[in-house]
């Protein structure tokens, strides 16, 4: 009898739905799930594994929370796509633009993907530009001018995206306004739009520094072009505002998708009205899609911000448990002598091994020594620890971590380390 690897490996291309899946990047061997509860991702041996993928951002309150996975049988009798509009669509994009005000008009989609390929299709139909400036490590997907230089993808070697849709992109370098004027030299008013993470989660866990965003904004508004913010992790990841309410800079469009379905496929994207005008019917720009807003996922994105709205206190909870986290790791560089940073934020944490103050943009995260976290990586698998197999990606926590988790966790790290 064939193991579940062999298996996949003989029907699924690569083995799996998504490169990262398969371990490549870290040179491990794929981790095969069988099931999930809570904080903990269980093989099939029955080996219970405390999960820090949390599936790449969306489970905010960690794996089959009661709140989001009882009474789906009668929410399942309504029906699960429609294709209609209705009216808890409707008032599912009035409590977005509520928390987000940005986003005076809005679209429901099923993934991030679809978000940001959609908000760069407005962008550039509003200004009839085709160029866009993105950056380095960022990641938004896997549409053609998405994948140039993203994060996430990294490594995948871009086959497939056609020199066309290269010699439209303008990559420049993370809180490096100096990188984006040099990028734009010659083209200052030539492009359609700048797209961001306005946090960065894809590249391990880096911030916007304090001026990047709104450099952006000021050279968008310079040249005629939007500011797209992806905030596919960041919105409720770090809050009902995600990151565009802690700054001051509002952006022309924005996309959003993960945690907002609590692991149901629903993402949107959406922004200023003069903006989303262009689409049709309005205008002559189309997106559509079958399952775009279906009443079964919209209810699961009720759910979300009913349960975040009950439970102010679960940010500082996360929050209190990261930190811990963090620090425990912090400790353990000390006690070895190993010059690693651990950056958290709020429900993120991450660190690799890299000497120095932590990483500002992806040529730096990229000079941390990847062997050492393959080797870290399958030594806290041996443990009993689940981290996404990646540089790229972070330790997400959520509402289902627990203080005598991280307590292994760092037992684990100690040991690994
Ligand atoms: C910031 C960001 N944007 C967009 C995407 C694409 O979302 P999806 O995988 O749902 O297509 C991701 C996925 O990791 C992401 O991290």
């Amino acid at each position: 009898m064939q193991g579940s690897i062999e298996r996949a490996l003989e029907v699924l291309a690569g083995g799996c739905d998504s490169p990262v899946r398969s371990g490549w990047s870290a040179g491990m061997p794929m981790f095969v799930q069988a099931s999930a509860a809570g904080a903990y991702a269980y093989d099939e041996s029955g080996r219970r594994y405390i999960d820090y993928i949390m599936a790449y951002g969306p489970l905010l309150f960690g794996h089959t929370n009661p709140e989001l996975v009882t009474g789906l049988d009668a929410l399942a009798k309504g029906g699960f796509v429609w294709g209609t509009t209705h009216a808890e669509e409707i008032r599912l994009a009035e409590r977005i633009r509520a928390y987000l005000p940005s986003m005076q008009r809005m679209r429901f989609v099923t993934t991030g993907t679809e978000a940001m390929m959609s908000a760069v299709r407005v962008a550039r139909a509003f200004t009839g530009r085709s160029r866009i400036v993105k950056f380095a490590g960022n990641y938004h997907g896997h549409f053609d001018l998405a994948l140039i230089d993203a994060g996430a993808s990294a490594g995948s070697g871009g086959g497939g995206i056609p020199q066309s849709a290269r010699a439209d992109v303008l990559v420049a370098r993370y809180n490096d306004l100096a990188s984006v004027d040099e990028v734009l030299a010659g083209d200052e008013t030539g492009f359609a739009a700048i797209m961001v993470e306005p946090i960065g989660a894809n590249m391990g866990f880096v911030p916007a520094a304090d001026g990047f965003l709104e450099g952006l904004l000021q050279r968008a508004r310079r040249a005629g072009a939007l500011l797209i913010f992806d905030e596919v992790i960041t919105w409720l990841r770090f809050g009902l505002r995600g990151a565009q309410g802690r700054t001051s800079v509002v952006p022309d469009l924005t996309a959003l998708g993960k945690i907002m379905g609590g692991g149901l496929p629903i993402a949107a994207f959406g922004g200023r009205r003069d903006v989303m005008a262009v689409l049709a019917p309005d205008g002559e720009t189309f997106t559509g899609g079958t399952h775009g807003g279906n009443p079964f996922c919209v209810a699961m994105a009720h759910r979300v911000l009913d349960l975040l709205e009950a439970h102010p206190e679960y940010y500082s909870q996360m929050d209190r448990l990261a930190r811990r986290l963090a620090g425990g790791l912090r400790e353990i560089f000390t006690q070895r002598g190993l010059p690693y940073t651990a950056v958290q934020q709020e429900s993120v944490v991450d660190f690799k091994f890299r000497a120095g103050p932590a990483a500002q943009n992806y040529d730096e995260a990229c000079s941390a020594d990847r062997a050492a976290f393959a080797r870290y990586c399958a030594a806290m698998l041996e443990r009993g620890v689940l981290l996404a197999p990646s540089q790229n990606e972070v330790m997400f926590l959520s509402t289902a971590h627990t203080a005598q988790d991280v307590n292994e966790t760092l037992a684990a790290a100690q040991e690994s380390l």
